[in-house]
């Protein structure tokens, strides 16, 4: 193991002594943006890029191929050679101009050197890492793994925890397996909207548009229809939901993914999305930990720095906001949670040991096992001293280059005693740990890969039914690959329903003047129906409406914004197996006997377009704005630089409007889009915010525009009147402001709606709205107290069960040695050393990590002390359908908590948001009918995080609780 370079890369190791849990206090002291870094930048960018300044994308090029095996080649190429080469030859050009420079600038030199560093130890250390099978509904699962792992080799375990290599296996993710002891090779693929690189398998509505439904019975169904897909194709582990980002900034790349811009309702829907995944018997993944929020800078080396940007954020803020989701995740059991790519606090999320010894292992009582992802492990000793318990996809710092940072690294610090032996048992007892809760030893369910029948049943990097079982590797062997299994379901089970249905529900209705919505098929608003003699016009504008003839899939990974959008891009997007455009719905669903409609799909129209095209009755105009993963971009955008739509859609909004007294705007978009140019034009009748609704896409529509189901979507972000009305937090920072771009999440808990309460700023739609075709009022608020309020959770529980144990002898190295005549893959990443020379050596341990920390009184449970989740108060009200047909109502319960609350520990007065959400309901109510509706809040819902006690303080005074219908329509107040 090469120490040096390890320990440096280890933010730990260069901890401040004494640093303490990062306050908000520390933040506001913790300044990183400076002048003279971005000069620097510049300066750099200046002599590495031929970019004009400002324009910041990924090192890694859009791909144009389509194709799984040109993807991979793309990505072998981007990866191993265009992404690094690129900016190795960047950096020495870099560095030689550089030197020159300085020698030139003499004095200036010191100051250039030392200012580029990035900065280290804002996260306090927390070792050792605590040992999973803690709890007694893990305890037979353990007991279980303990005997397996007990007849592991080292290098079994090694294989357990290192994945072979990028392209090595079929799947994104591989371990080996260790075969002598019973256990089998797993599979881990993307991603949260279906399986990525697959046939034959659904593409499901993106996570925003399921956030959008507020429906915890959808969510837990399309969890259990990923999970079903999943395992019929073999995959092990499924690497979704996405929780993070949370949506901080409207204009995250990958916020789409994720499921709105609230930890309530991003933990609601991610655990229910878990439950459904695990029921299939999949681990699911919760990722990324944590505070992920922008693509520019996310990792070293594709944004062309040395360095992944830091989120800098206060432990009440990490607590409050970015973690809840997680917590949750835990509480319903998710196996495994997969680390970030960016550092916080200064130190890689893949080896904090703050974030992942002590939050999740100890505090959150997380008992699965830590992936990393895809390179965002830094370091080797000390990521696993950290807490991080597999590496993905194995390769280190370089992709698909076969140098691990684990594997045999990790072969050797076990031997020479840098990691200790029970670390490796823990990381690998986790894992198989998960794989027996999740009942993956059952082999009707999960075959054991054989000669012949490899699993899984497809090939992440080639279409064709033969391809290579080790792609990046020069193993030529051609066998079966892809058996085309299709897992769709069929007839009454065939998962396109639930995706529509579930694209319908994800639907939101902003705006309905004259009630123009629903339609009637015949031509017009459905009220107006049967009045009209001649044919009715209706013109469909927007390329958007169309199909992309080149098919869905044309772009790599989804990764462009052309014709219809139905998905963001990157490793969360998937092969549609179909995409029903929405012209194609419309036309099936008018009844063209009495309705003509004119097809101008494109952005581009004349001025005077109804001379050409025709008068119209009615006119329904398409746009986008789309975003995706920093590994692609298109046309220069990877996270949302602003939030207007994007190929001319404005333009095309008001020309329509101009000569169109009936105009109807769709937007798909990966999340809130300005609408300011035009929402208020007269001729505006109705806006539909679709989101990203999958491969049924205009189906979905049609049932939502015609009236066949309510519109019962809900916005689950605010729709703002300009990027700066979400503060200055809201903004990507697109340049970066030092070598390692520091990005203080200052705001602290006021992002989104909460900024806009804090600061009196009135959004187009607040978060929680959307309207319906029929109308409710709420009534008979009543809170019940079901458990009197208290200061404190009750103290932590003592662990009932303890952890297994195994021997602490250090096998002998030599068979940690390659075997006598073994054939080894080029790029391929094995457990194993060339030679047994290797001794145990003292260790430069990171600085504290021989102080035991106490363990976290908020712990003592899955997500957390169980008595945070006690519940304390009832709320129930009566929702009545006052209009004249069935709808769904979304029951919405936010939370104030009291003015003038001190912080007992700390003396210091705790602000809080105007209110928060914490808990809702759906429900279905026919026309005249009423509903009482319950939600109950617990105690983690009326405490918050107290920095100075280190635990949920849930303070004296009143609490409003207010229930409604969108986080600014509120009608019953209540206090407790
Ligand atoms: C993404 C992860 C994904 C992984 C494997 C990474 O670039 O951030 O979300 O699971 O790749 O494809």
């Amino acid at each position: 193991m090469a120490r040096e370079a390890d320990l440096s890369s280890s933010r730990e190791g260069l901890l401040k002594h004494g640093a303490a849990t990062l306050s908000r206090d520390s933040l506001d002291n913790y300044s990183s943006s400076s002048e003279l870094d971005l000069d620097e930048l510049e300066l750099l960018e200046g002599q590495t890029s031929p970019r004009p300044r400002g324009e910041w994308s990924p090192s890694k090029r859009k791909k144009k191929d389509n194709g799984k095996e040109k993807e991979h080649k793309r990505a072998q190429k981007a990866k191993r050679k265009g992404g690094w080469l690129r900016s190795k030859i960047c950096w020495v050009v870099s560095a030689i101009l550089l030197g020159g420079l300085l020698v030139l600038l003499g004095g200036f030199q010191t100051f250039v050197y030392k200012k580029p560093q990035p900065m280290d130890g804002l996260s306090p250390p927390w070792y050792p890492s605590p040992k999973g099978g803690t709890y007694l509904q893990w305890q037979k699962s353990y007991l279980m793994a303990a005997t397996l792992v007990s007849k592991m080799s080292l290098v079994e375990k090694v294989n357990v925890t290192t994945g072979t290599g990028w392209a090595s296996d079929l799947c994104v993710g591989n371990t080996a397996g260790a075969f002598d002891a019973g256990f089998p090779p797993l599979c881990l693929q993307d991603g949260p909207l279906g399986i990525r690189f697959a046939d034959h398998a659904t593409a499901w509505p993106a996570g925003i548009t399921v956030g959008a439904t507020w429906n915890k019975d959808l969510m837990y169904k399309r969890g259990r229809g990923l999970g079903l897909e999943h395992r019929l194709k073999g995959v092990n582990v499924m690497l979704g939901p996405a929780m993070g980002p949370m949506g901080r900034m409207p204009g995250g790349g990958r916020n789409w993914e994720g499921f709105g811009s609230d930890p309530v309702l991003q933990g609601i829907a991610a655990a229910q999305t878990i439950r459904g995944i695990q029921d299939e018997g999949v681990i699911a993944t919760a990722k990324h930990y944590i505070a992920n929020e922008q693509e520019h800078f996310r990792q070293a080396r594709e944004w062309e720095l040395p360095n992944a940007i830091s989120s800098n954020i206060d432990d009440r803020t990490l607590h409050e906001l970015y973690l809840w989701p997680f917590a949750d995740s835990i509480r319903a059991g998710v196996g495994s949670i997969m680390c970030s790519y960016n550092m916080v606090n200064s130190s890689s999320a893949c080896s904090n040991s703050k974030l992942l010894n002590g939050v999740l292992k100890d505090e959150l009582g997380f008992q699965g096992f830590v992936q990393s992802d895809w390179l965002a492990q830094r370091s080797g000793v000390a990521s696993a001293l950290a807490g991080l318990d597999m590496t993905m996809p194995g390769d280190g710092l370089i992709w698909a280059d076969g140098q691990s940072l684990w594997g045999p690294r990790l072969t050797e610090a076990v031997l020479n005693g840098s990691v200790p032996i029970e670390r490796i048992n823990d990381m690998a007892l986790r894992t198989v740990a998960v794989w027996y809760q999740l009942g993956q030893d059952n082999q009707t369910l999960f075959p054991i890969p054989l000669e012949g029948n490899p699993r899984p049943n497809f090939s992440s990097w080639t279409n064709d039914k033969m391809g290579h079982l080790h792609e990046s590797t020069d193993d030529d062997t051609m066998v079966v690959v892809n058996n085309f299994t299709d897992v769709q379901g069929d007839g009454k089970n065939f998962h396109g329903r639930l995706a529509q249905e579930i694209a319908a529900e994800g639907t939101v209705l902003v705006k309905n003047k004259d009630n123009i919505l629903p339609l009637s098929p015949s031509g017009g608003p459905e009220h107006a129906r049967g009045r009209r003699r001649a044919k009715y016009n209706v013109g469909v504008f927007g390329e958007d409406a169309g199909p992309n003839p080149k098919g869905p899939n044309a772009c790599a990974d989804r990764s462009c914004n052309d014709f219809t959008l139905a998905s963001g891009w990157g490793s969360g997007a998937v092969e549609f197996p179909f995409l029903t455009p929405p012209i194609e719905a419309l036309e099936s669903t008018f009844d063209l006997d009495q309705v003509q409609i004119t097809q101008v799909l494109t952005n581009d129209l004349p001025n005077d377009w109804s001379a050409v095209h025709g008068t119209q009755d009615l006119c329904i105009v398409f746009i986008t704005s789309d975003a995706g993963e920093g590994f692609a971009s298109w046309n220069h955008i990877t996270d949302r630089i602003d939030l207007y739509p994007q190929k001319g859609g404005d333009d095309l909004v008001k020309k329509v409007a101009a000569s169109c007294a009936n105009t109807i705007v769709i937007v798909h978009a990966v999340g809130a889009v300005i609408l300011e140019r035009w929402i208020d034009l007269p001729n505006i009748k109705a806006v539909v915010l679709a989101n990203l609704p999958g491969e049924e896409s205009g189906n979905a529509l049609a049932d939502v525009l015609f009236g066949r189901v309510d519109v019962s979507g809900r916005l689950p972000y605010t729709v703002g009147k300009s990027l700066s009305d979400y503060g200055p937090g809201g903004k990507i920072m697109s340049k970066p402001n030092g070598i390692a771009p520091q990005q203080d999440f200052k705001e602290g808990l006021l992002i989104d709606y909460r900024h806009f309460d804090a600061n009196s700023i009135t959004p187009r739609y607040e978060f929680g709205f959307g309207l319906s075709y029929t109308t409710f009022t709420f009534s008979d608020l009543n809170l019940k107290t079901l458990k009197p309020k208290t200061l404190l959770p009750s103290p932590r529980p003592n662990a009932t069960v303890l952890p297994p144990t195994f021997s602490t002898l250090l096998p002998d190295p030599e068979t940690a040695v390659f075997p006598a005549g073994f054939r080894k893959l080029k790029n391929y990443i094995y457990p194993y050393l060339d030679n047994s020379t290797i001794k145990p050596e003292p260790y430069p341990y990171p600085s504290g990590y021989n102080t035991p920390q106490p363990p976290s009184p908020a712990g003592g449970g899955e997500g957390g002390n169980p008595s945070l989740y006690d519940e304390h108060v009832s709320v129930s009200v009566n929702v009545t359908n006052t209009g004249k047909r069935t709808g769904k109502q979304v029951v919405q319960v936010y939370v104030s908590f009291p003015s003038d609350v001190t912080d007992v520990s700390t003396g210091r007065k705790i602000d809080f948001p105007v209110r928060v959400l914490r808990g809702f309901e759906k429900a279905e109510i026919n026309a005249t009918e009423t509903t009482t509706v319950e939600v109950n809040l617990t105690r983690k819902d009326l405490s918050y995080w107290s920095v100075g006690r280190q635990n949920w303080v849930m303070p004296d005074g009143e609490f409003t609780v207010a229930v409604g219908a969108s986080s600014r329509d509120l009608p019953l107040q209540g206090s407790w």
